[in-house]
Protein backbone atom coordinates (compact mmCIF):
# COMPACT_ATOMS: atom_id res chain seq x y z
CA UNK A 1 0.00 0.00 0.00
CA UNK A 2 1.74 3.35 -1.35
CA UNK A 3 -1.19 5.86 -1.58
CA UNK A 4 -4.17 6.84 0.19
CA UNK A 5 -7.17 9.24 -0.37
CA UNK A 6 -8.83 10.67 2.65
CA UNK A 7 -12.41 12.50 1.51
CA UNK A 8 -13.64 15.30 3.46
CA UNK A 9 -10.96 17.30 5.22
CA UNK A 10 -12.95 19.16 8.41
CA UNK A 11 -11.48 17.86 12.01
CA UNK A 12 -11.02 14.10 11.31
CA UNK A 13 -10.26 14.16 7.99
CA UNK A 14 -7.19 16.67 8.22
CA UNK A 15 -5.87 14.75 11.13
CA UNK A 16 -6.41 11.38 9.06
CA UNK A 17 -4.72 12.90 6.28
CA UNK A 18 -1.87 14.17 8.69
CA UNK A 19 -1.06 10.68 10.40
CA UNK A 20 -1.23 8.96 7.11
CA UNK A 21 1.32 11.41 5.30
CA UNK A 22 3.25 11.28 8.50
CA UNK A 23 3.18 7.25 8.10
CA UNK A 24 5.00 7.55 4.74
CA UNK A 25 2.26 7.27 2.41
CA UNK A 26 1.22 9.52 -0.33
CA UNK A 27 -1.96 11.57 0.29
CA UNK A 28 -5.07 12.93 -1.07
CA UNK A 29 -7.50 14.79 0.31
CA UNK A 30 -10.73 15.76 -1.56
CA UNK A 31 -13.00 18.10 -0.11
CA UNK A 32 -16.05 19.51 -2.24
CA UNK A 33 -14.83 23.29 -2.70
CA UNK A 34 -11.44 25.28 -2.17
CA UNK A 35 -13.02 27.13 0.39
CA UNK A 36 -13.32 23.88 2.58
CA UNK A 37 -10.34 22.55 1.19
CA UNK A 38 -8.13 25.25 2.05
CA UNK A 39 -9.23 25.79 5.76
CA UNK A 40 -9.07 22.31 6.24
CA UNK A 41 -5.29 22.29 4.99
CA UNK A 42 -4.73 24.84 6.87
CA UNK A 43 -5.83 23.08 10.15
CA UNK A 44 -3.60 20.30 8.88
CA UNK A 45 -0.47 23.37 9.04
CA UNK A 46 -1.03 24.50 12.14
CA UNK A 47 -0.91 21.21 13.38
CA UNK A 48 2.68 20.29 11.95
CA UNK A 49 4.15 23.87 13.04
CA UNK A 50 3.04 23.19 16.64
CA UNK A 51 4.44 19.78 16.36
CA UNK A 52 7.72 21.65 15.01
CA UNK A 53 7.48 24.29 18.01
CA UNK A 54 7.52 21.25 20.36
CA UNK A 55 10.56 19.72 19.18
CA UNK A 56 8.53 16.70 18.34
CA UNK A 57 9.32 17.02 14.91
CA UNK A 58 12.04 18.12 12.69
CA UNK A 59 11.68 21.06 9.86
CA UNK A 60 13.41 18.32 7.94
CA UNK A 61 10.99 15.91 8.22
CA UNK A 62 8.07 18.79 7.89
CA UNK A 63 8.89 19.43 4.55
CA UNK A 64 8.89 15.60 3.89
CA UNK A 65 5.32 15.49 5.06
CA UNK A 66 3.99 18.21 3.18
CA UNK A 67 5.79 16.60 0.20
CA UNK A 68 3.25 13.42 0.44
CA UNK A 69 0.46 15.43 0.78
CA UNK A 70 -2.15 17.20 -2.03
CA UNK A 71 -5.91 18.25 -1.73
CA UNK A 72 -8.08 18.11 -4.68
CA UNK A 73 -12.01 19.05 -5.15
CA UNK A 74 -11.93 16.07 -7.79
CA UNK A 75 -13.08 12.40 -7.41
CA UNK A 76 -10.95 11.80 -10.33
CA UNK A 77 -7.43 12.17 -8.55
CA UNK A 78 -8.16 9.36 -6.17
CA UNK A 79 -8.50 6.49 -8.81
CA UNK A 80 -5.18 5.11 -8.02
CA UNK A 81 -5.13 5.09 -4.29
CA UNK A 82 -4.62 1.47 -2.61
CA UNK A 83 -7.00 2.41 -0.14
CA UNK A 84 -9.86 5.40 0.71
CA UNK A 85 -10.53 6.57 4.21
CA UNK A 86 -13.98 8.49 3.90
CA UNK A 87 -14.58 11.22 6.70
CA UNK A 88 -17.24 13.59 5.35
CA UNK A 89 -20.26 14.12 7.04
CA UNK A 90 -21.89 11.80 9.39
CA UNK A 91 -25.18 11.25 6.63
CA UNK A 92 -25.62 7.96 5.14
CA UNK A 93 -27.48 9.36 1.07
CA UNK A 94 -24.01 11.34 0.91
CA UNK A 95 -21.84 8.73 1.88
CA UNK A 96 -23.38 5.98 -0.51
CA UNK A 97 -23.28 8.69 -3.76
CA UNK A 98 -19.66 9.27 -2.57
CA UNK A 99 -18.26 5.85 -2.35
CA UNK A 100 -20.80 4.82 -5.29
CA UNK A 101 -19.36 7.10 -7.39
CA UNK A 102 -15.73 6.28 -6.49
CA UNK A 103 -16.21 2.50 -6.69
CA UNK A 104 -16.41 3.59 -10.64
CA UNK A 105 -13.44 5.76 -10.97
CA UNK A 106 -10.95 3.54 -8.74
CA UNK A 107 -9.15 0.52 -9.65
CA UNK A 108 -11.03 -2.92 -8.13
CA UNK A 109 -8.35 -3.73 -5.44
CA UNK A 110 -9.02 -0.43 -3.63
CA UNK A 111 -10.26 -0.82 -0.19
CA UNK A 112 -12.91 1.24 1.02
CA UNK A 113 -13.19 2.32 5.16
CA UNK A 114 -15.42 4.77 6.50
CA UNK A 115 -14.45 6.84 9.70
CA UNK A 116 -18.39 7.34 10.63
CA UNK A 117 -19.54 7.22 13.96
CA UNK A 118 -22.87 5.35 14.01
CA UNK A 119 -23.72 4.56 10.16
CA UNK A 120 -23.76 0.83 9.52
CA UNK A 121 -21.05 -0.61 7.42
CA UNK A 122 -22.55 -2.90 5.54
CA UNK A 123 -25.28 -0.51 4.09
CA UNK A 124 -22.44 1.77 3.06
CA UNK A 125 -20.46 -1.19 1.12
CA UNK A 126 -23.54 -2.20 -0.88
CA UNK A 127 -23.65 1.62 -2.61
CA UNK A 128 -20.43 -0.44 -4.40
CA UNK A 129 -19.71 -3.64 -6.03
CA UNK A 130 -16.54 -4.44 -3.14
CA UNK A 131 -18.54 -5.26 0.11
CA UNK A 132 -15.49 -7.62 0.55
CA UNK A 133 -13.24 -4.79 0.44
CA UNK A 134 -14.59 -2.79 2.60
CA UNK A 135 -13.92 -1.88 6.28
CA UNK A 136 -14.50 0.50 9.32
CA UNK A 137 -11.26 2.41 10.29
CA UNK A 138 -13.01 4.58 13.23
CA UNK A 139 -10.56 7.07 14.51
CA UNK A 140 -10.63 9.37 17.60
CA UNK A 141 -10.59 13.20 17.72
CA UNK A 142 -7.83 14.68 17.90
CA UNK A 143 -6.46 12.02 15.48
CA UNK A 144 -2.95 12.96 15.94
CA UNK A 145 -2.93 12.27 19.18
CA UNK A 146 -5.78 9.68 20.37
CA UNK A 147 -4.26 6.38 20.24
CA UNK A 148 -6.87 4.06 19.50
CA UNK A 149 -8.76 2.95 16.33
CA UNK A 150 -11.55 1.04 15.88
CA UNK A 151 -10.98 -1.48 12.94
CA UNK A 152 -14.83 -2.26 12.08
CA UNK A 153 -15.68 -6.03 10.43
CA UNK A 154 -18.90 -6.49 8.34
CA UNK A 155 -20.55 -9.68 7.52
CA UNK A 156 -19.06 -9.62 4.30
CA UNK A 157 -15.38 -7.99 4.62
CA UNK A 158 -13.26 -10.63 3.22
CA UNK A 159 -10.48 -11.48 6.25
CA UNK A 160 -7.41 -10.88 4.70
CA UNK A 161 -8.91 -7.33 3.68
CA UNK A 162 -9.48 -6.99 7.22
CA UNK A 163 -5.89 -8.18 8.23
CA UNK A 164 -4.47 -5.42 6.11
CA UNK A 165 -6.50 -2.96 7.75
CA UNK A 166 -5.61 -3.71 11.48
CA UNK A 167 -2.40 -3.84 9.89
CA UNK A 168 -2.08 -0.72 8.65
CA UNK A 169 -3.86 1.20 11.83
CA UNK A 170 -0.74 -0.11 13.70
CA UNK A 171 1.29 1.02 10.60
CA UNK A 172 -0.03 4.82 11.13
CA UNK A 173 1.02 4.68 15.42
CA UNK A 174 -2.34 3.49 16.34
CA UNK A 175 -3.45 0.71 18.69
CA UNK A 176 -6.22 -1.30 16.56
CA UNK A 177 -8.77 -2.57 18.14
CA UNK A 178 -11.58 -4.97 16.94
CA UNK A 179 -15.07 -4.50 16.69
CA UNK A 180 -18.17 -5.78 14.32
CA UNK A 181 -20.38 -3.48 12.16
CA UNK A 182 -22.55 -3.00 15.38
CA UNK A 183 -24.20 0.86 15.74
CA UNK A 184 -21.52 2.70 17.39
CA UNK A 185 -18.96 0.13 17.76
CA UNK A 186 -17.39 0.21 21.22
CA UNK A 187 -16.60 3.60 21.65
CA UNK A 188 -19.51 5.13 21.18
CA UNK A 189 -21.91 2.83 22.58
CA UNK A 190 -20.61 4.16 25.92
CA UNK A 191 -19.48 7.54 24.98
CA UNK A 192 -22.43 8.40 23.40
CA UNK A 193 -25.42 8.15 26.19
CA UNK A 194 -22.93 9.28 28.43
CA UNK A 195 -22.87 12.98 26.59
CA UNK A 196 -26.04 13.32 26.08
CA UNK A 197 -26.89 12.76 29.67
CA UNK A 198 -24.66 15.54 30.57
CA UNK A 199 -26.65 17.86 28.34
CA UNK A 200 -29.52 16.32 29.84
CA UNK A 201 -28.64 17.24 33.62
CA UNK A 202 -28.05 20.90 31.72
CA UNK A 203 -31.51 21.15 31.18
CA UNK A 204 -32.99 20.08 34.17
CA UNK A 205 -31.00 22.59 36.42
CA UNK A 206 -28.60 19.55 38.39
CA UNK A 207 -25.68 21.34 37.84
CA UNK A 208 -24.12 24.63 35.22
CA UNK A 209 -21.81 24.29 32.63
CA UNK A 210 -18.80 24.92 34.29
CA UNK A 211 -20.30 22.62 37.66
CA UNK A 212 -20.87 19.38 35.17
CA UNK A 213 -17.60 19.98 33.34
CA UNK A 214 -15.51 20.21 36.38
CA UNK A 215 -17.33 17.19 37.89
CA UNK A 216 -16.52 14.78 35.50
CA UNK A 217 -12.69 16.22 35.16
CA UNK A 218 -11.65 16.49 38.74
CA UNK A 219 -14.08 14.03 40.06
CA UNK A 220 -13.46 10.95 37.60
CA UNK A 221 -9.63 12.47 36.20
CA UNK A 222 -11.78 13.30 32.65
CA UNK A 223 -8.97 15.10 30.50
CA UNK A 224 -12.31 17.30 29.37
CA UNK A 225 -15.71 17.42 31.17
CA UNK A 226 -18.63 16.27 28.61
CA UNK A 227 -19.59 19.95 27.35
CA UNK A 228 -16.69 20.87 26.20
CA UNK A 229 -15.63 17.18 24.79
CA UNK A 230 -19.33 17.55 22.85
CA UNK A 231 -17.88 21.20 21.83
CA UNK A 232 -14.68 19.35 20.47
CA UNK A 233 -16.89 16.88 18.82
CA UNK A 234 -19.09 19.00 17.13
CA UNK A 235 -22.50 19.27 18.34
CA UNK A 236 -23.91 19.21 14.70
CA UNK A 237 -21.72 15.43 14.31
CA UNK A 238 -23.46 14.47 17.85
CA UNK A 239 -27.29 15.60 16.81
CA UNK A 240 -26.13 12.81 13.62
CA UNK A 241 -25.14 10.46 15.60
CA UNK A 242 -27.66 10.39 18.49
CA UNK A 243 -30.52 10.20 15.35
CA UNK A 244 -28.95 7.41 13.58
CA UNK A 245 -28.14 5.53 17.33
CA UNK A 246 -31.83 6.06 18.38
CA UNK A 247 -33.31 4.26 15.30
CA UNK A 248 -31.14 1.62 15.35
CA UNK A 249 -31.66 0.85 19.42
CA UNK A 250 -34.92 2.69 20.43
CA UNK A 251 -33.74 3.80 23.68
CA UNK A 252 -34.06 7.02 25.68
CA UNK A 253 -30.69 6.80 26.48
CA UNK A 254 -29.44 7.05 22.52
CA UNK A 255 -32.65 10.46 21.81
CA UNK A 256 -31.04 13.62 21.36
CA UNK A 257 -31.89 16.19 24.29
CA UNK A 258 -34.12 19.25 22.64
CA UNK A 259 -31.32 21.75 23.61
CA UNK A 260 -29.28 20.34 21.55
CA UNK A 261 -31.24 20.33 18.55
CA UNK A 262 -32.09 24.05 19.19
CA UNK A 263 -27.84 24.44 19.29
CA UNK A 264 -27.79 22.91 16.04
CA UNK A 265 -30.93 24.31 14.60
CA UNK A 266 -29.20 28.23 15.64
CA UNK A 267 -25.98 26.88 14.28
CA UNK A 268 -23.86 26.63 17.23
CA UNK A 269 -21.85 23.49 16.57
CA UNK A 270 -19.33 24.12 19.12
CA UNK A 271 -15.61 25.19 18.98
CA UNK A 272 -15.35 24.77 14.80
CA UNK A 273 -18.42 27.29 14.76
CA UNK A 274 -16.99 29.64 17.59
CA UNK A 275 -19.95 28.67 20.01
CA UNK A 276 -21.32 25.61 21.63
CA UNK A 277 -22.06 25.30 25.19
CA UNK A 278 -18.82 28.21 25.75
CA UNK A 279 -18.19 30.97 23.68
CA UNK A 280 -14.74 31.05 22.10
CA UNK A 281 -14.32 34.30 20.37
CA UNK A 282 -11.44 34.16 22.69
CA UNK A 283 -10.46 30.25 21.89
CA UNK A 284 -7.93 30.58 24.73
CA UNK A 285 -10.56 31.33 27.15
CA UNK A 286 -13.85 29.80 26.65
CA UNK A 287 -16.86 31.42 28.39
CA UNK A 288 -19.77 29.07 29.15
CA UNK A 289 -22.80 30.42 27.71
CA UNK A 290 -26.06 31.63 29.19
CA UNK A 291 -29.13 30.04 28.25
N1 LIG B 1 -3.27 18.07 16.96
C1 LIG B 1 -2.06 17.64 17.36
N2 LIG B 1 -1.65 17.62 18.65
C2 LIG B 1 -2.52 18.08 19.56
C3 LIG B 1 -3.80 18.56 19.22
C4 LIG B 1 -4.16 18.53 17.86
N3 LIG B 1 -5.36 18.95 17.45
N4 LIG B 1 -4.42 18.94 20.36
C5 LIG B 1 -3.56 18.71 21.37
N5 LIG B 1 -2.42 18.19 20.90
C6 LIG B 1 -1.26 17.74 21.67
C7 LIG B 1 -0.56 18.89 22.31
O1 LIG B 1 0.41 19.42 21.44
C8 LIG B 1 0.05 18.26 23.55
O2 LIG B 1 1.24 17.58 23.22
P1 LIG B 1 2.45 17.44 24.33
O3 LIG B 1 1.85 16.74 25.52
O4 LIG B 1 3.47 16.62 23.62
O5 LIG B 1 2.87 18.83 24.63
C9 LIG B 1 -0.97 17.20 23.94
O6 LIG B 1 -1.74 16.93 22.76
C10 LIG B 1 -1.85 17.69 25.05
O7 LIG B 1 -2.42 18.90 24.61
P2 LIG B 1 -2.63 20.19 25.51
O8 LIG B 1 -1.59 20.26 26.59
O9 LIG B 1 -2.79 21.40 24.64
O10 LIG B 1 -4.07 20.00 26.13
P3 LIG B 1 -4.64 18.85 27.00
O11 LIG B 1 -3.65 18.27 27.92
O12 LIG B 1 -5.90 19.41 27.54
O13 LIG B 1 -5.01 17.69 25.94
C11 LIG B 1 -6.54 16.63 24.53
C12 LIG B 1 -5.83 17.93 24.83
C13 LIG B 1 -5.54 15.57 24.07
C14 LIG B 1 -7.52 16.93 23.41
C15 LIG B 1 -7.26 16.13 25.84
O14 LIG B 1 -8.04 17.17 26.38
C16 LIG B 1 -8.16 14.93 25.60
O15 LIG B 1 -7.69 13.80 25.54
N6 LIG B 1 -9.47 15.19 25.51
C17 LIG B 1 -10.47 14.11 25.27
C18 LIG B 1 -10.54 13.82 23.79
C19 LIG B 1 -11.50 12.72 23.49
O16 LIG B 1 -12.21 12.17 24.34
N7 LIG B 1 -11.58 12.38 22.19
C20 LIG B 1 -12.52 11.39 21.69
C21 LIG B 1 -13.73 12.09 21.17
S1 LIG B 1 -14.98 10.96 20.62
C22 LIG B 1 -14.51 10.55 19.10
O17 LIG B 1 -13.54 11.00 18.56
C23 LIG B 1 -15.35 9.50 18.41
C24 LIG B 1 -16.56 9.92 17.70
O18 LIG B 1 -16.96 9.17 16.79
C25 LIG B 1 -17.35 11.13 18.05
P1 LIG C 1 -16.67 18.06 9.91
O1 LIG C 1 -18.00 18.72 9.81
O2 LIG C 1 -15.58 18.72 10.69
O3 LIG C 1 -16.08 17.78 8.45
C1 LIG C 1 -16.78 17.14 7.44
C2 LIG C 1 -16.19 17.62 6.13
O4 LIG C 1 -16.74 16.82 5.09
C3 LIG C 1 -16.55 19.08 5.80
O5 LIG C 1 -15.37 19.80 5.62
C4 LIG C 1 -17.36 18.98 4.50
O6 LIG C 1 -17.07 19.99 3.57
C5 LIG C 1 -16.87 17.66 3.96
N1 LIG C 1 -17.81 17.05 3.03
C6 LIG C 1 -19.15 17.06 3.02
N2 LIG C 1 -19.63 16.36 1.99
C7 LIG C 1 -18.58 15.90 1.33
C8 LIG C 1 -18.42 15.12 0.18
N3 LIG C 1 -19.47 14.65 -0.50
N4 LIG C 1 -17.16 14.86 -0.20
C9 LIG C 1 -16.09 15.33 0.51
N5 LIG C 1 -16.20 16.09 1.59
C10 LIG C 1 -17.42 16.36 1.99
O7 LIG C 1 -16.95 16.61 10.48
P2 LIG C 1 -15.96 15.61 11.24
O8 LIG C 1 -16.08 15.87 12.69
O9 LIG C 1 -14.62 15.66 10.58
O10 LIG C 1 -16.67 14.21 10.96
C11 LIG C 1 -16.46 13.51 9.74
C12 LIG C 1 -16.83 12.05 9.94
O11 LIG C 1 -16.03 11.49 10.99
C13 LIG C 1 -18.29 11.81 10.34
O12 LIG C 1 -18.71 10.60 9.79
C14 LIG C 1 -18.19 11.71 11.87
O13 LIG C 1 -19.26 10.98 12.42
C15 LIG C 1 -16.87 10.97 12.01
N6 LIG C 1 -16.18 11.15 13.30
C16 LIG C 1 -16.20 12.37 13.92
C17 LIG C 1 -15.51 12.51 15.12
C18 LIG C 1 -15.47 13.82 15.86
O14 LIG C 1 -15.04 13.84 17.03
N7 LIG C 1 -15.85 14.94 15.27
C19 LIG C 1 -14.78 11.44 15.65
C20 LIG C 1 -14.76 10.20 14.96
C21 LIG C 1 -15.48 10.08 13.77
Amino acid sequence: MKKVGVLGCGLMGSGIAEVCAKAGYATVVREVDEGFLKKGMDRLARSLSKAVEKGKLSAEDRAAIGGRLSGTTSLEELKDCDVILEAIVENLDLKKETFGTLDRVCKPETIFCSNTSSLTIIEMSMATKRPDRFAGLHFFNPVPVMRLVEVVKTIATDPAVYQEMVAFGTKLGKIAVRANDSTGFIVNRLLVPYLLDAIRALEQGVGSIEDIDNSMKLGCGHPMGPLTLLDFVGLDTTYFISQIMFDEFKEQRFAAPPLLKRMVLAGWNGRKAGRGFYDYSDPQKPVPQKF
